[in-house]
């Protein structure tokens, strides 16, 4: 029989059974009988659970996790837990004005306080549409309380016409046939429409799939449990088992400091090139090591991540969708891959089962080829991101999975070739400006320009607009041309298949290099050596920096809420993470 020292080991015993503080005890026991659960629960020493449930009708993507709970709380039960679920602040990708990623760091601080202020012993984390799978790890994190995720699965496949229809990739697709007119209003919305055909979160690889199979590759979830699609029976399954092992992971005290360590954070990043993942990944996973003090930059993605093929033939780099890539094998088949061909750095790994990474996946297997390729014959060599530095900004990154074959032979793969990439610089400040004057004759835009959009970094777009995909003039698009060089201190969608340079930091309003940009000016970029330049000398930049300082620094619109006002205040930039200065030395 448990002895009252024993449940004094669990921390929600400090609220509900203190012998040393009958009072305050008294007060917290009698409200949370006031629903029908005894005395006998919860002075019973099992451990309590917390669901964080980002599920809501304001957050679609994440919504069947109000069902999925259920099977979570029936996997608690049965382990021997107590279950308390409650609501995290929502983050709909797709609904929150201005940018879903401006509620990134309110929904981690709203969450730390529930986790560190309530009776939760341990906590299920219910993962899925972008910035939900940051948020609550970086809470986790911070926190440090046993805590495991689980995904709420990618929508089923989309279909238009015979054709699958990928979300987001579907509508930047339609987008440009709207505007060659090959398309009407009604056809688009219907493509649109489409390609959301059940619940579940985005069902190309995009930002949801990537953080959701990074954190099974950080070790944060059950092995095989990031790809499982939201309506399939497993997925109910998959909750059920998650339930049971949290209330293990209580008993063996084992914590998310425990599990992302660096070893996880640099198998994720070889993970992230395999699948194709989002450019948003590196500003996430860098943010949540930042709450575990774990030191992770840009450079580690390149130095890890690059020289990783790509191996899953997932829209927008490729042509399958979420439900063939669980069929397939998901995570655990990429996996098996990866540790097949010696190229996971860090398989003995520790993972939520309270097992090494390499042992999750002994058995895992790739069940068919044209969707996980083999190591030995990828979709594409080299497939991860390029770190680029310069005048123009001290970090900013780009995908290589999705460059053009042409573009690669000419300005990536040819070690001897001395091309670089120039252009006349277009410059756009914000996403506003862009779309009054993209079709400006006087801007003489051709082929051998260089689109370029700042004030949509973390403080200039508060949260970082994904908006550097930009699309050609309409007058370029009917000629052919679908895409130019995109360079921007904001974000892109993962459901782009753009191969812009993006995220670039210090933004504009930091004073970064693009602040200092003009239309017309020269740029060049040189993906083999990283670099990145105004091609104008150091004096005449001072001079311009000396003149906008003058004027008071770069301008950004004004704050729209308090919650603009105070991140801006203290939000760092994209290569950092964007997490809050201040709650980095919380752990
Ligand atoms: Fe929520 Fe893509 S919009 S997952
Ligand atoms: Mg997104």
């Amino acid at each position: 029989m448990e002895t009252r020292k024993d449940t004094m080991k669990l921390r929600s015993q400090q609220w509900f059974d203190n012998p040393d503080n009958p009072g305050m005890t008294a007060l917290y026991l009698e409200r949370y009988l006031n629903y029908g659960i005894t005395r006998e629960e919860l002075q019973s020493g099992k451990p309590i659970i917390g669901i964080a449930q980002t599920g809501s009708d304001l957050s679609p993507c994440n919504r069947h996790h109000v069902e999925l709970a259920k099977r979570v709380r029936d996997g608690i039960v049965a382990a021997g837990g107590i279950c308390m679920e409650f609501p995290v602040h929502p983050i709909q990708e797709t609904g929150k004005r201005p940018t879903a990623a401006l509620d990134r760091n309110l929904a981690y601080l709203g969450l730390v306080e529930a986790l560190y202020g309530y009776p939760l012993d341990g906590v299920v984390l219910t993962i899925g549409c972008d910035k939900t799978t940051p948020a609550l790890l970086m809470a986790a994190a911070t926190v440090n309380i046993p805590a495991i995720a689980l995904s709420v699965g990618p929508m089923l496949n989309g279909w238009y016409r015979g054709e699958r229809a990928g979300s987001g990739t579907a509508i930047w697709d339609a987008r440009q046939k709207l505007a060659a007119e090959e398309i009407n209003y009604e056809e688009f919305i219907d493509i649109a429409a489409a390609s959301a055909p059940s619940v579940g979160y985005c069902n190309t690889m995009g930002t949801a799939t990537t953080m959701n199979s990074l954190a099974e590759a950080l070790g944060m979830q059950l092995p095989g449990s990031a790809a499982i699609p939201a309506p399939y029976r497993e997925r109910g399954q998959i909750s059920y088992e998650t339930g049971r092992r949290i209330v293990e992971m209580v008993h063996e005290d084992l914590k998310p400091s425990d599990i992302m360590t660096r070893a996880a954070f640099e198998n994720a990043i070889v993970a992230n090139s395999a699948i194709g993942g989002s450019t948003n990944a590196p500003i996430h996973l860098n943010g949540v090591a930042r709450h575990l003090d774990v030191e992770l930059t840009n450079d580690d993605w390149q130095r890890l991540g690059h020289e990783i093929p790509l191996l899953v033939d997932l829209q927008p780099a490729g042509r399958f969708l979420g439900e063939d890539f669980h069929r397939a094998g998901g995570v655990p088949g990429v996996f098996a891959e990866l540790i097949g061909a010696g190229k996971l750095p860090n398989p003995d790994a520790l993972t939520v089962t309270g097992k090494s990474v390499a042992e999750n996946y002994a058995d895992a297997e790739v069940t068919d080829r044209e969707v996980i390729r083999s190591f030995d014959a990828p979709l594409v060599e080299k497939a991860g991101f390029i770190n680029l530095k310069g005048n123009l900004f001290d970090s900013a990154i780009m995908k290589t999975s999705v460059i053009s074959p042409e573009f690669r032979d000419r300005y990536l793969s040819n070690p001897d070739d001395p091309d670089a990439f120039e252009g006349r610089a277009i410059v756009f400040d914000g996403p506003e400006d862009y779309h009054d004057r993209i079709d400006d004759p006087a801007l003489e835009i051709d082929e051998h320009c260089i689109l370029v959009v700042r004030g949509t970094g973390p403080i200039g777009y508060p949260g970082g607009a994904e908006v550097v995909n930009m699309q050609p003039p309409a007058a370029l698009i009917k000629r052919g041309v679908h895409s130019m060089p995109c360079i921007g201190d904001g974000r892109q969608s993962g459901t782009s298949g753009s191969p812009s340079i993006l995220n670039a930091s210090p933004e504009a309003a930091a004073m970064g290099g693009l602040a200092l940009l003009k239309t017309g000016d020269r740029v060049r970029v040189d993906l083999r050596v990283g670099s990145a330049n105004i091609l104008i000398d150091n004096a005449e930049l001072a001079e311009r920096r000396a003149a906008l300082e003058a004027a008071g620094g770069f301008a950004f619109p004004e704050h729209q809420t308090p919650w603009q006002e105070i991140q801006r205040s203290m939000v760092d930039q994209f290569d950092k993470g964007m997490v809050l200065k201040p709650a980095v030395k919380y752990q």
